[in-house]
């Protein structure tokens, strides 16, 4: 598949990014291939009387065939024999999984497709919430996140990182069980949580974009417990990356954001075919809030900057390590984090469609004042950077922030997790849901033998005026 420079976009010509217009970039990177067989040697499935309830900020990836997903706050709801239903969130040391070989149902199953296998009774199978799975087609890598501080453990040191090697370049699958393996990051430490990141399998590549640090990149905790000093109450401003190449010998780098690209947490990132490496786009995020303590010195500008993130999109050229900020127009969706995105090419390659699904504004310093998830589906059209309102519900009680998701074929966005504000209340239809790109609907049953071609919707391409 061949992408056309977007020089030949009229609604380029008017923008700033013409700064930057790319040389063809020739894109490997694919759909998951069909009848991936991993041996992976996994468990079984939940009982039908424990349903996922909700599930906050996971670590995920599309790993070929296989959505795995990793720590975050995943509560059960138990029924018991008696009828009532209880809810517990203690972590149960597994690695999740979503196999996409085969199909199941979204409307009831969805809950139950979730599958799961034992993680090692060790520190390697410490909880990590709202960090990062960072993958390319061999290898994930379980990097940064909050861990409580009861689960404090000195072998989980500032340096420590787990990776699970799965298949081997040539594509041997690695023989059973495949195994985690620590490894030591350098000129990084793993105090990193809640930044925007994305994993670039084509490239080997995968990213992380500023999030929330302690002092001077130190320890830290979430808040239950932890002193005063070991919350993660700092920016980070740094563009983190890793390049896994070569199994085992994973390169680790940062770089420092220019002070013009505002700092958050909880932004997304998606990355683009365009130019030689790549370009990211930022979108959204927040400044206060998630699993630290309140920052007393917040300002009224800061809590209502999470508009600014959607007013304007940041990009970052890679191969040629330049930011470049632009304005978006159209229906705009209020202050967003804590949502997700995949993005869709046109036929044409002339333009991109970012679709973000769900979020919430997350800038009040009382939760309570913050309006309810969103259940709405927006799309930014590139190069136009329009934005296009494509789902609408406005049943409040519908929203989910704190999900992730995964285009698991051309049109189709699989989402996974998410929770409404309170604790202890389920997120509404389902873990697991899947939306149509083509027809803009959400679909009731996944079928691997089902699925199209991408094409931009009318609502879309009336919109931006083109292709
Ligand atoms: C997914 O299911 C297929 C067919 O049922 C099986 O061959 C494969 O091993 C499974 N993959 C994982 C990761 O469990
Ligand atoms: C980034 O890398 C440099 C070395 O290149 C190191 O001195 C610095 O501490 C690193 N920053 C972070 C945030 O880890
Ligand atoms: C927090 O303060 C305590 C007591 O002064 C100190 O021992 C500890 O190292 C500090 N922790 C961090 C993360 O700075
Ligand atoms: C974090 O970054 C924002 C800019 O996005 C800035 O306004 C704020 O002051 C920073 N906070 C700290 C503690 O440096």
């Amino acid at each position: 598949m061949r992408f056309s420079p977007w020089s030949q976009h009229s609604a380029l010509e008017t923008s700033a990014l013409i700064t930057f217009l790319f040389p063809l970039f020739s894109c490997s990177h694919s759909t998951p291939t069909t009848g991936y067989s991993s041996g992976l040697g996994l468990g079984r499935r939940a009982t039908s009387k424990e349903i996922i309830c909700s599930w906050d900020r996971p670590q995920s990836v599309l790993f070929r065939d296989t959505i795995f997903l990793d720590g975050g706050t995943l509560t059960w709801q138990i029924t018991g024999e008696d009828g009532k239903t209880e809810t517990n969130s203690k972590p149960r040391q597994q690695l999740y999984y979503l196999n996409l070989t085969s199909a199941f149902s979204l409307a009831d199953d969805g809950k139950t497709a979730i599958q799961s296998t034992a993680k090692p009774d060790t520190n390697m199978g410490t909880n990590f919430k709202n960090g990062f799975m960072l993958a390319n087609n061999y290898q994930f890598i379980i990097y940064g996140g909050y861990m409580e501080y009861l689960d404090k453990d000195p072998s989980v040191g500032p340096t420590w990182s787990l990776a699970r090697d799965i298949v081997q370049n040539g594509e041997t699958p690695l023989q059973n069980p495949p195994k985690y393996r620590t490894l030591t990051l350098e000129k990084v430490t793993r105090y990193i949580a809640a930044g925007g990141s994305v994993n670039v399998p084509s490239e080997n590549k995968a990213y992380v974009f500023s999030g929330a640090t302690g002092k001077d990149w130190g320890e830290f905790y979430t808040t239950a417990g932890a002193p005063e000093n070991a919350t993660a109450t700092y920016n980070s401003t740094n563009l983190i990356s890793v390049d896994m190449s070569t199994m085992g010998s994973e390169k680790w780098d940062n770089r420092t954001i220019p002070s013009g690209i505002p700092a958050r947490k909880n932004a997304e990132v998606v990355w683009l075919p365009v130019g030689s490496q790549g370009t990211l786009v930022v979108i959204g995020g927040a400044l206060n809030r998630d699993s630290v303590r309140f920052r007393t010195d917040i300002t009224d500008e800061q809590k209502t900057m999470g508009q600014s993130f959607v007013d304007n999109v940041h990009l970052y050229d890679i191969a040629n390590d330049k930011w470049y900020t632009q304005q978006t127009s159209g229906d705009k969706p209020p202050a967003t984090s804590e949502f997700c995105t995949v993005y869709a090419p046109s036929q044409d390659g002339k333009s991109f469609q970012i679709y973000a699904y769900g979020g919430w504004e997350d800038f009040s310093s009382i939760p309570t004042n913050s309006n309810p998830p969103s259940a709405n589906v927006y799309v930014l059209s590139l190069p136009a950077f329009k934005w296009i309102k494509v789902y609408e519900d406005k049943d409040s009680t519908h929203g989910r922030k704190g999900h992730r998701c995964h285009k698991v074929a051309d049109n189709l966005m699989m989402v996974v997790g998410g929770a409404v504000v309170s604790n202890g209340i389920c997120i509404n239809e389902g873990v697991v849901r899947m939306f149509n790109m083509n027809t803009l609907k959400w679909e009731d049953k996944y079928d691997p033998a089902v699925h199209d071609a991408y094409k931009v919707p009318d609502v879309v391409y009336k919109a931006i005026g083109g292709t």
